[in-house]
């Protein structure tokens, strides 16, 4: 046993006190898996006198998160504040002095990834950051380690629980957005200000984190095409549901048919009920990856909450002091690629479209000219209802965003629609 690794944690929150917890639970089972007793040197919190969900020693506390980062001492520095400033000053101060890090925080690296992985590659230090993307879920290191050798084409995922939650209650109980959303609040799946989630904001920090691993490019947040599930309503999730499908908030990172591009996007879209993705219930996360050798892979599992997020975390402590001890550290970030990120209209999806018509000899192929002037076919037309009342319920084949948005466009303007009563990206199914 080498003497002990020292750790400073930053934050103890909900995922803090139960990296505090685990820490005290396993200590032995962690000395023995590291090769040295895990210590932590201090817990930088804002306030001294809150309470915790854990025991904490008071006297490991304080408020001065810059001289806990820089001490001698230190080893290793767990970052659990989150948000962009002061995580990102306190990881680089870290770096600078030495330290190897750990963080969980989705935003400052899907904002400003660059600025954190150039200074771990100028300091040498280590930088692991597992917990920040879809929760306790092995997902990371399986994309950045095990699948180095794989050209990954696809990952398509959940990775937001709120939103899941919200939207797999609309599906199970009719229920409307906001009545799911105070649902999602009073279990604590929501949080009082839901924007980050429901906007879609969480989901594209994880996607650009995603799209960088997996397409060995640069991906930041402002790169990533984002739609929120707020304008979702019952009538939306009735109608998928009838035609079998479901809706889901998908964070989808694609390489574009000629390799030369990435396109990344988080939108509510239909998935048929048939495909994995659509069994994913409550507040669970679940990727789906492909990759030319791999073919299909699925991670599924708890993608918040503290006690699975620390297990992410604490399973990249053990890493970085392994790290530590051998004198050697993980994989650098891998941008070599250097992929261009095309805009949403580049991308390649389907869609649902209903139109509210007047049903009179005419109007379908009338309609069905506007589709075929903007290069999108039709893959499925049913007509509900009939008279003033009718309804054209029309899902395309593969196209452009950019095409399918100008023919819903072009739709609008017709005098025989109405109404173009819903629009939905249709993912999941390769239907020619
Ligand atoms: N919660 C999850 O399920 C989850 C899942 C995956 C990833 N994450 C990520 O994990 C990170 C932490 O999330 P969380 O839910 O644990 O947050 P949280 O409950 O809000 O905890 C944040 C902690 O940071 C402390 N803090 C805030 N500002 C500080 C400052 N200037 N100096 C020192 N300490 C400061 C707070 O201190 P006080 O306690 O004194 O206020 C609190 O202990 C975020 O990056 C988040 O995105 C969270």
């Amino acid at each position: 046993m080498t003497k002990p690794l020292k750790i400073a944690l930053l934050g103890c929150g909900v995922v803090g006190s139960q990296v505090v917890r685990l820490l005290r639970e396993q200590e032995s089972d962690l000395a023995a898996r590291v090769g040295a007793p895990l210590e932590l040197a201090g817990v930088a919190v804002r306030k001294l006198g809150r309470k915790r969900d854990t025991d904490i020693d008071p006297a490991l506390l304080t408020t001065d998160a810059e001289s806990l980062v820089t001490r001698d001492d230190v080893d290793i520095v767990v970052e659990v504040i989150g948000g962009i400033e002061p995580a990102r000053s306190l990881i680089l101060a870290a770096m600078a002095s030495g330290k190897s890090v750990v963080t969980a925080n989705k935003a400052l690296l899907a904002e400003d990834g660059a600025t954190i992985h150039r200074a771990a590659r100028e300091n040498d230090a280590d930088l692991y950051f597992e917990a920040s993307v879809a929760g306790a879920i092995p997902l990371l290191r399986p994309l950045r380690e095990s699948m180095a050798g794989d050209r990954v084409q696809r990952v398509l995922g959940i990775v937001n629980g709120t939103t899941n939650y919200i939207l797999d209650k609309m599906d199970s109980t009719g229920a409307s957005f906001t009545d799911a959303l105070e649902e999602a609040q009073a279990l604590g799946y929501a949080e009082a200000d839901p924007t980050a989630d429901v906007e879609g904001f969480d989901a594209a920090a994880k996607a650009a984190i995603l799209a960088g691993i997996a397409f060995h490019s640069r991906v930041t947040a402002a790169d990533v095409h984002r739609e929120g599930i707020t304008e979702i309503t019952a009538a939306d999730v009735a109608s998928a549901k009838a035609m079998g499908y479901v809706i889901k908030l998908l964070a989808i990172c694609a390489r574009s048919e000629d390799g030369r591009s990435v396109g990344v996007r988080v939108h509510p879209a239909m998935i048929p009920r048939s495909h994995p993705l659509a069994g994913v219930r409550e507040a669970y996360n679940a990727v789906f990856v492909e990759a030319e050798s791999a073919g299909r892979l699925m991670f599924y599992g708890a993608g918040a909450g503290g006690a699975p997020t620390a297990s992410a975390v604490l399973g990249d402590i053990v890493a970085v002091a392994r790290n530590r001890i051998a004198n050697t550290r993980g994989p650098e970030e891998s941008t070599y690629a250097d992929l261009r990120v095309h805009p949403m209209g580049e991308s390649i999806t389907r869609c649902h479209v209903s139109l509210d018509v007047a049903d009179k000899p005419g109007v379908l192929a009338r309609v069905a000219d506007i589709f075929a002037k903007h290069d999108v076919s039709i893959q499925t037309v049913r007509q509900e209802g009939r008279g003033d009342d009718a309804q054209l319920v029309i899902v395309t084949h593969r196209a452009t965003d950019a095409a399918l948005q100008a023919t819903i466009e072009s739709l609008r303007e017709m005098d025989t629609v109405r109404a173009v009563a819903g629009v939905m990206r249709v993912e999941g199914d390769e239907a020619p």
